[in-house]
């Protein structure tokens, strides 16, 4: 075959594949063609600090040696078994979740990404339950196939609508202080938006599960109250509704735990992740379940699968990664440098009116940028993403990727997610370039004001 160049590789990608959630004129791919660390390398040979992990996934960075040697191995060894088959990738991976998923999660349904393990939790909560309704929030992100879009509160969803529309989900106030849907302060709210859900699933009836992601990934890194999640694991048990918790993104790490739930003591009936469980090196996502459910489907049918599901190619690999991110100490290590990058964002909260809020827990941050600290009102809204506006934070992005750093923005703000591995030396790089660019955002401020008013709902 003739050796592609780098401009070949690009233009033979945009005419002839979808570039997902945006209009499709104007898509110029950037070819990436290594990957080692916290870095990526395109075509011409020039590096970026990855500060977002891709899309938060790349979580113990790019080439680790001990997942490309597991992946290579299991191809040798057996590269594929149908799902009634037992393997040993299955069984050591299983061994090994036993031991880090919060305790009580017992049995275990593998997919090939997040959107097919939410699929998957809806219909093992509604088998289980007997009940249909599924409640989510408007601050959310759940996937991209008909059931976890119509799941989704994002604005992602609405294409779907109304014709694409599924029966049986409902929408509840997400736990978003800084911008309070319910125009409450906390801690005087006394958790109102928790409550809301109480009375949702009592006015709704027919409730199988509430659906939350423990800190909201790409819709802004919401970090809710720590008294939320007993709460809501409270109000699911009174009612006999399902919580599950959707950490595709917040698991493996991200957050300074090895799951996001565990930083308030919650344990859900279902958790949902994919992600960081291989670190993307090969597509995995993991629906799993606690023994309660585990024991309904002795005698019940368990009506789901997937020819890919647990398919030996994906599962070796994500105990290689597991097992690196316990040799790293990586968990460890998200804690621990979560003040240093909470610090140096703060800063850039000081220095710049266009900075709103940064939020965020562990190696896991959003900087909401806003167009007056008083109004609180973004730069951008969710009509705009979607009708293709062009955006200041992806023209900010594009700024920072012409000096050497990919970073994710979304609407107005940009999420800060480094993968686990990264240094110090490389976060004041990526924080110093937002800092040189966010002077394009505070020019666009429609108010001139003293940097530095107001709160910031930040942690570590
Ligand atoms: C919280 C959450 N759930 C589900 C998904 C869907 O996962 P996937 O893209 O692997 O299908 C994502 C993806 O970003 C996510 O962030």
């Amino acid at each position: 075959m003739e050796q592609l160049t780098s401009q070949q590789i690009v233009d033979i990608t945009r005419t002839t594949n979808y570039g997902t959630w945006r209009f499709q004129k104007g898509w110029m791919p950037m070819h990436i063609a290594d990957a080692e660390g916290c870095y990526l390398t395109d075509g011409a040979g020039k590096k970026y600090l990855d500060f977002s992990s891709q899309l938060m996934c790349s979580n113990i960075g790019h080439k680790n040696k001990a997942v490309i040697a597991a992946i290579a191995e299991q191809a040798e060894e057996l590269s594929y078994a149908m799902p009634g088959y037992a393997t040993k990738a299955r069984a050591e991976l299983s061994q090994l979740l036993l031991e880090v998923l919060p305790q009580g999660l017992k049995k275990f349904f593998f997919t090939t990404s997040g959107t097919e393990a939410n699929e998957a939790a809806f219909k093992i909560a509604r088998m289980y339950t007997g009940k249909n309704k599924i409640i989510a929030r408007y601050r959310s992100y759940h996937g991209s196939t008909s059931g976890s879009i119509a799941a989704t509160g994002d604005p992602r969803r609405w294409a779907m609508e109304p014709g694409g529309k599924l029966p049986g989900v409902i929408f509840a106030p997400e736990a978003f202080c800084y911008r309070c849907p319910l125009g409450q302060n906390h801690p005087s709210c006394g958790i109102a938006c928790a409550n809301y859900i109480e009375h949702m699933i009592r006015n709704e009836s027919d409730v199988a599960a509430v659906i939350v992601e423990p800190i909201v990934g790409t819709n802004g890194v919401i970090v809710p109250p720590d008294e939320y999640m007993p709460r809501l694991r409270e109000i699911c048990d009174r009612n006999n509704v399902l919580l599950i918790a959707d950490e595709v993104m917040t698991g493996w790490g991200r957050t300074g735990k090895w799951f996001a739930m565990e930083h308030w003591g919650v344990t859900p009936d279902i958790l949902v992740t994919a992600k960081g469980i291989t670190s993307a090196y090969v597509p995995l996502g993991l629906c799993a379940t606690s023994e309660k459910i585990a024991a309904f489907f002795d005698d019940h049918y368990f009506s789901h699968g997937h020819t890919y599901e647990a398919h030996p190619l994906t599962l070796k690999p994500a105990t290689a990664t597991i097992r690196e991110m316990q040799r790293l100490g990586l968990v460890e290590r998200a804690a621990e440098l979560a003040p240093y990058l909470g610090e140096k964002l703060r800063e850039l909260k000081r220095k710049h009116v266009s900075v709103g809020e940064v939020r965020g827990k562990g190696l896991f941050w959003a900087i909401d940028l806003v167009k007056d600290r008083k109004t609180k009102e973004p730069f951008a809204t969710y009509s705009d993403k979607v009708s293709g506006k062009p955006l200041l934070v992806d023209q900010i992005a594009a700024k920072c990727v012409a000096d050497g750093m990919t970073i994710q923005a979304w609407v107005s703000h940009f999420v800060v997610a480094p993968p686990l591995i990264v240094t110090k030396e490389q976060i004041d790089f990526g924080v110093n370039l937002l800092d040189k660019h966010l002077v394009m955002a505070d020019e666009h401020c429609t108010v001139s004001q003293e940097p530095e008013t107001v709160s910031i709902t930040s942690d570590s």
